[in-house]
């Protein structure tokens, strides 16, 4: 006997903009043409190729042909506006960090913040120009890769309900997409077959031995005339992600823009149905030394005929081991190595867990994002430019 799924209201896409935006021409890999085994190699190679080009030069690219159907994330995302939609008291009740970022202190290692912590971020939470604060609520999901721990989190009753669905889609990735894709940068970076994967592999209920990351659902509520006046219609600031590799639903309202790596302009990402938009974060960028591209991302307001909608994504930001020291030295690539990616001087030699823990817990504070202009206050962490660091010095 099947048990019928509760029912909850779709959430409702805004339509796409007729207005004339200059979308990039994005990188597309389609993972539907991957083929396992020795037979698969060649189409394996092409698709490889593809990947490389996407990741190098952009470090935003469109997957397509992921494997995970359409009903299921419709779903999902229908299950995200329902416990985004909770009532305030209860949100508050399993509250993610402070009700502000500057209260989740970066010397503070217990303090998790509403960046890494699970549960919901509050609006208002981060700090940004003008002394405008975010109109952004997200929930966020840790230890969804084991079945055990997944469950000893605090969330409201609806969240715990809906914990094995949530926990099939971000499972589904990692252990079905980045595999492959794991395995199509072994062919690019010329390495022993299960290189990569070894970086991602999950040990069930042993997170400090695994690969994972976490699963968010964020919500922008937009903001208002005067809020975006003060921040020059950003909803959120520029950015790169602290993880290995994040993963979003691709959505029709016309706001996600990444700085162009090649000219320092901010370029707008399209909408392409059923697909994942995908970014290479700094963690990947750091192993590689460079060569894949971490590149900053930002979220504003949309065109005219897009307003008064909210913008609801589901995200998967996507770790190597937490042990795992993040430069070129731990592949020993030979390409990387030919084509002169080593670790630079400058950088101590640093986990990725130790990236995290400073990174992360930066994001939304008052300090660092109050300057004026459309980039945050450069700084330093471990002798890595922390947001920025394509861009300072050209
Ligand atoms: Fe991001």
């Amino acid at each position: 006997m099947t048990i019928a799924k509760p029912y909850y209201p779709p959430f409702v896409h805004v339509e796409p903009t007729k207005e004339n935006i200059p979308f990039v021409e994005l990188g597309v890999v389609d993972l539907s043409k991957y083929v396992e085994g020795p037979e698969g190699l060649e189409v394996r190679k092409q698709l490889a190729a593809e990947l490389e080009e996407a990741v190098t030069t952009q470090g935003f690219f469109f997957l397509e042909g992921h494997g995970y159907p359409k009903s299921k994330l419709d779903y999902l995302q229908a299950v995200s506006q329902a416990i985004l939609d909770l009532p305030l008291e209860e949100k508050e009740r399993y509250s993610a960090g402070s009700a502000q970022s500057d209260a989740d202190a970066i010397d503070d290692g217990k303090k998790l913040g509403a960046e890494r912590g699970s549960g919901f971020k509050q609006r208002g939470y981060w700090a940004m120009q003008n002394g405008v604060r975010d109109a952004i609520e997200h929930i966020k999901y840790r230890d969804l890769l084991h079945p055990t721990l997944r469950n000893k989190h605090s969330y409201p009753p609806l969240v715990q309900q809906h914990l094995p669905e949530i926990a099939e889609y971000f499972s589904f990735l990692h252990l079905n997409v980045v595999r492959k894709l794991a395995s199509l940068f072994d062919i690019i970076l010329e390495l022993p077959e299960g290189t990569v994967w070894n970086l991602f592999e999950v040990h069930e209920d042993q997170p400090e031995l695994s690969g994972g990351g976490f699963g968010r659902a964020m919500l922008y509520h937009g903001m208002s005339a005067s809020d975006e006046a003060k921040t020059n219609n950003t909803w959120l600031r520029g950015h790169s992600d602290a993880s290995a590799l994040t993963f979003i639903t691709s959505q029709p309202m016309a706001s996600l823009q990444f700085r162009d790596y090649h000219d320092g302009e901010w370029k707008y990402v399209g909408y392409r149905p059923n697909a994942l938009v995908l970014n290479i974060g700094d963690r990947f960028e750091f192993l590689t030394g460079g060569w894949a591209k971490s590149t900053i991302h930002r979220v504003v307001s949309p065109p005219k005929d897009q307003r008064g909608h909210r913008r609801l994504g589901v995200i998967y930001f996507c770790d190597i081991k937490p042990s795992v020291y993040i430069d070129p030295d731990t592949l020993q690539s030979p390409k990387l190595a030919r084509l002169g990616y080593k670790k630079p001087e400058e950088w101590e030699r640093i986990t990725g867990e130790q990236w995290d823990d400073q990174k992360a817990k930066s994001f939304g504070k008052a300090y660092i994002n109050l300057p004026p202009g459309d980039e945050p206050a450069p700084f330093y962490i471990y002798g890595r430019l922390a947001e920025r660091w394509h861009q300072l010095g050209k």
